[in-house]
C-alpha cells in the first residue's frame, strides 16, 4: 500500500514508518520537525541520540533496501502544499500522528495552550478537508488517546471502544441510541483529541471518509526490530518533565540513580502499550478500514492497565531505586480504577506484549548507555495545571557516579 505517515519523525511515527516499510508498504513521511524544535525551546534532548531525519532515512535505505520518502510540511498552516502532496502521492492509507502530544506542555502557559489547539485542530481539519477536496479515497488512521474518556467517570464499568449505548426518554417511550462516549478531557492536549473525534464523526457522516480513531494508552519501550538494526536508526526517548511518559521516565530514573518521581499518591491507574505493539496495531488498522458511510471505527489501542505506584514499586524492586512522592502538577483524582475493552484488536490478531522484566531490562540498558546525555534539571515536572500549584525542587543536581 502507498502509506503517508504524518508525524513520521516522532516517537511513534518513526518506528511505525520503518515497520510498514519493512513489511513492503511504500511509505512517505510528512513532518514539520516541530517536535525537534520544541526540544530546542525546552533546552532538552532525547535521551537517545536521534539522527537528522534525512540521515536516518538514508541509513534505513542502506540497511533495508527500502526507500522512504520525506516531505517537510506543516499540516496546520500549509494547506495548499498538503493538497499538492496528496495529489502527487495518492496514498491508499494515511496514518496521522502529527499533533503536539504532551499534556504537561499543553498546560505550560498561554502560548503552549494556544499552540496545541491551533496546531492539532487545524492539522486534523486541514487533512479532512484536503481529502474531501481532492477526492482521494485513502483510509485515515488517527492516533487519539485513552485520555478522551477521562478517568473514573463510568465507575467500575469497563471503558467501551468509542461508543456508548444510551436510552433516550421520548413521549413514545425509550429509544436506544449509540453515542460517542462522553468526552472528559483532563488537559488542553486531551481536549484537542476530543475535538478531533467530532470532526471525524462529521466528515465520516457527511463525506463518507473512512476513518479509524485509535485511542492509545501510554506508550513505553524504545526500540523495535527495525530501529535496532543500526544505532543511527535509534528511536527517540523523552525523559523530561513535559514529554517523558511515566514508565520510560521510571526506567531512566532508576538507570541513572535518580529517585522515581511519583506524583501524589501514585494511585492513578493508566492504560499502557509497548511501542512494538503500537506499530503492529497501526498495520492491523490500515488493513481493516471501515467502509465509506460507516461511522468512525474506534479501537482502544492498549494492552494492560497499571497503577502508577505499582509500576514504580516494580521498577524499584527490579532495578533498585528509591521512590519520591512529589506534589501532583495535574488536576486529577488521586486514585482511580480503570478497566478497558480492547476486544477489537485482540479479535484482529494482536498478541499483546505485556510488561516483563526482559522489556524493562531493554529500557534500563538504553538509559544506562546514554545516561551522560541526561540533564537532571529537566527531570522534575514543572508544568502545572493551574498557576500557583506547588512543584518540587530538583531531587538531584548532579548525576550520581555510574554504578
Ligand atoms: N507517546 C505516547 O505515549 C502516546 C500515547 C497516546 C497517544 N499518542 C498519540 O500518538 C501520536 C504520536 O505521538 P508521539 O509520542 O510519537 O509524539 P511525537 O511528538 O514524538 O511525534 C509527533 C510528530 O508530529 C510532528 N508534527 C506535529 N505537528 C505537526 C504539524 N503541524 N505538521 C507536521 N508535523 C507535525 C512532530 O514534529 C513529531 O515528529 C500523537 O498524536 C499522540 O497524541 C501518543
Amino acid at each position: 500500500m502507498r502509506v503517508m505517515v504524518l508525524g513520521g519523525d516522532g516517537f511513534c511515527g518513526w518506528p511505525t514508518s520503518l515497520y510498514l516499510s519493512d513489511r513492503g508498504h511504500e511509505v512517505t513521511i510528512i513532518d514539520n520537525l516541530s517536535r525537534r524544535k520544541i526540544d530546542v525551546e525546552l533546552e532538552v534532548e532525547s535521551l537517545t541520540p536521534i539522527r537528522p531525519v534525512s540521515e536516518r532515512i538514508g541509513v534505513w535505505e542502506e540497511v533495508s533496501g527500502h526507500a522512504v520518502g520525506f516531505v517537510n510540511l506543516d499540516l496546520a498552516t500549509e494547506y495548499d502544499r498538503l493538497v499538492a502532496v496528496l495529489e502527487k502521492i495518492r496514498p491508499e492509507a494515511i496514518v496521522h500522528f502529527a499533533e503536539q502530544r504532551a499534556a504537561p506542555y499543553s498546560m505550560r502557559n498561554t502560548h503552549t495552550k494556544r499552540y496545541t489547539v491551533d496546531n492539532n485542530v487545524r492539522a486534523t481539519h486541514n487533512l479532512l478537508t484536503a481529502l474531501v477536496a481532492t477526492g482521494i479515497d485513502a483510509s485515515l488512521v488517527h492516533l487519539g488517546t485513552m485520555g478522551v474518556y477521562g478517568y473514573g467517570w463510568s465507575g467500575s464499568a469497563p471503558i467501551p471502544e468509542g461508543y456508548l449505548t444510551v436510552k433516550v426518554p421520548t413521549p413514545d417511550g425509550e429509544i436506544e441510541r449509540e453515542i460517542l462516549h462522553p468526552a472528559n478531557p483532563g488537559s488542553v492536549y486531551h481536549m484537542t483529541k476530543t475535538l478531533d473525534q467530532l470532526m471525524f464523526s462529521f466528515y465520516a457522516k457527511n463525506d463518507g471518509l473512512r476513518i479509524t480513531d485509535l485511542h492509545q494508552g501510554i506508550v513505553w519501550g524504545t526500540q523495535t526490530d527495525q530501529t535496532s538494526r543500526d544505532e543511527r536508526l535509534i528511536n527517540r526517548f523523552d525523559y523530561d518533565g513535559d514529554y517523558g511518559t511515566v514508565l520510560n521516565r521510571f526506567l531512566m530514573q532508576a538507570a541513572i540513580g535518580h529517585p522515581l518521581t511519583v506524583h501524589g499518591t501514585g494511585g492513578q491507574t493508566r492504560a499502557f502499550i509497548h511501542i512494538r505493539d503500537t506499530v503492529r496495531c497501526i498495520e492491523i488498522a490500515i488493513n481493516n478500514p471501515p467502509l465509506a458511510g460507516d461511522k468512525p471505527r474506534v479501537l482502544n489501542q492498549m494492552t494492560e492497565t497499571h497503577r502508577v505506584l505499582d509500576l514504580a514499586k516494580m521498577v524499584a524492586d527490579v532495578m533498585g531505586a528509591d521512590i519520591a512522592y512529589l506534589p501532583n502538577p495535574r488536576r486529577e483524582a488521586d486514585e482511580n480504577d480503570l478497566a478497558v475493552r480492547n476486544d477489537q484488536f485482540l479479535a484482529l490478531g494482536l498478541k499483546p506484549t505485556t510488561l516483563s522484566e526482559g522489556l524493562l531490562e531493554e529500557g534500563r540498558l538504553v538509559a544506562a548507555r546514554y545516561r551522560d546525555r541526561v540533564d537532571p534539571s529537566k527531570i522534575v515536572c514543572r508544568s502545572v495545571w493551574r498557576a500557583g500549584m506547588e512543584t518540587a525542587d530538583d531531587l538531584v543536581t548532579e548525576l550520581p557516579a555510574q554504578a
